[in-house]
C-alpha cells in the first residue's frame, strides 16, 4: 500500500515540478482571475485545508476521541498525503505561470518547499531508517565472523600470523576481494575487519542524513503553518481586489 502511495505521490511530484517550470515558456496574465482559474485556485486551497484538518485531529484530543473511532489517523495520515500534493498541483494550473506578486511568488515557493520537506519526511526517512536497521544487523553478523575469525588467528601457528607489511593497502585490496594473503587466518581478520569497517562507517552516514530528514520534517510542520497564513492572505486579497469572472 506505502509502496503504491509512494509511487503515486513522486509521479504527481514531478508533474508539478514540470507543470511549475511552465513559468519559463508560458504565462496566462488572466487566467487565476477568470472562472475556470478560479476554480482551480478553490478546488486546490480545499484541498490544502486536509492536512490542516488532519492536524487537528491528531492533536485535538475532543477530535481525536470523536473521529477517529471512524476514520483512523492512518487513514487521515495518507488523505493528508494525498491532498497535500494533488491540492498544490491544483494551486499551480491556478496561476496560470503569473508571478508578479510578492505573496503570490512567496506563496507558491512555500507550498513547493512544503511538499518537497513532507516528501523527505515521509519517504527519505523512512528509507534511511530501514537502512540503518538493515546495516546493523549485518554489522551484528559481521562482528560475530570477526571474532570467530580472530579465534581463528589465534590459534592458528606462529608462521602464519605475521600481520601484511602494508595493512591498509592489504585492507583496501581485501575489501575488493583481492587479498594480497588469500586465504590464510591473517587475510580473512582483514577482509573481516575491513567489511566491519565499511558498516561502520556507512551507518554513520545513514544516522547523518536520517538526522537531516527529521530536520525537513520539523521544517515542513513549520512552513505549512506559513503557508495557511500566505493562503489566507491570498484569499483575502482576491477578494478584497475583486474577482473577474469572464469564462
Ligand atoms: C499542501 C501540502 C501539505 C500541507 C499543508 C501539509 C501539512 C502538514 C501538517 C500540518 C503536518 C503536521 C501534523 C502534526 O503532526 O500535527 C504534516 C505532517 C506530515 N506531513 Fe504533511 N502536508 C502537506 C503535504 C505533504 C506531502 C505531500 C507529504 C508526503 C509526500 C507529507 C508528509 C508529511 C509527514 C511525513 C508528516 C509527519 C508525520 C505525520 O504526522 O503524518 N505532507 N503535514
Amino acid at each position: 500500500m506505502k509502496e503504491r502511495e509512494r509511487i503515486v505521490v513522486t509521479g504527481v511530484l514531478t508533474v508539478l515540478f514540470f507543470a511549475w517550470l511552465g513559468f519559463l515558456f508560458h504565462r496566462s496574465p488572466r487566467f487565476a482571475g477568470s472562472g475556470v482559474g478560479a476554480a482551480f485556485g478553490i478546488a486546490g486551497a480545499v484541498l490544502m485545508l486536509v492536512p490542516l484538518a488532519y492536524m487537528l485531529v491528531k492533536r485535538v484530543p475532543f477530535l481525536n476521541a470523536w473521529i477517529t473511532p471512524h476514520v483512523s489517523l492512518q487513514s487521515w495520515q495518507t488523505a493528508h498525503v494525498y491532498a497535500g500534493i494533488f491540492g498544490p498541483l491544483l494551486a499551480i494550473v491556478h496561476t496560470g505561470h503569473k508571478f508578479n506578486s510578492v505573496l503570490g511568488i512567496t506563496l507558491t515557493a512555500v507550498m513547493l518547499l512544503v511538499v518537497v520537506s513532507g516528501f523527505i519526511g515521509r519517504y527519505l526517512l523512512s528509507f534511511e531508517t530501514q537502512e540503518i536497521k538493515d546495516k546493523l544487523l549485518l554489522l551484528q553478523t559481521a562482528r560475530g565472523d570477526l571474532d570467530s575469525a580472530w579465534g581463528a588467528l589465534e590459534n592458528s601457528p606462529p608462521e602464519v600470523r605475521t600481520l601484511p607489511k602494508a595493512p591498509l593497502l592489504a585492507a583496501g585490496l581485501a575489501s575488493l576481494g583481492l587479498g594480497i594473503q588469500s586465504g590464510g587466518p591473517v587475510g580473512e581478520v582483514t577482509a573481516i575487519a575491513e567489511s566491519v569497517a565499511d558498516l561502520e562507517y556507512a551507518i554513520r552516514t545513514h544516522e547523518l542524513f536520517k538526522r537531516w530528514c527529521s530536520v525537513w520534517l520539523k521544517l515542513h510542520l513549520v512552513l505549512s503553518m506559513l503557508l495557511y497564513v500566505l493562503l489566507g492572505l491570498h484569499i483575502w486579497a482576491g477578494i478584497h481586489l475583486g474577482l473577474r469572472w469572464s469564462l
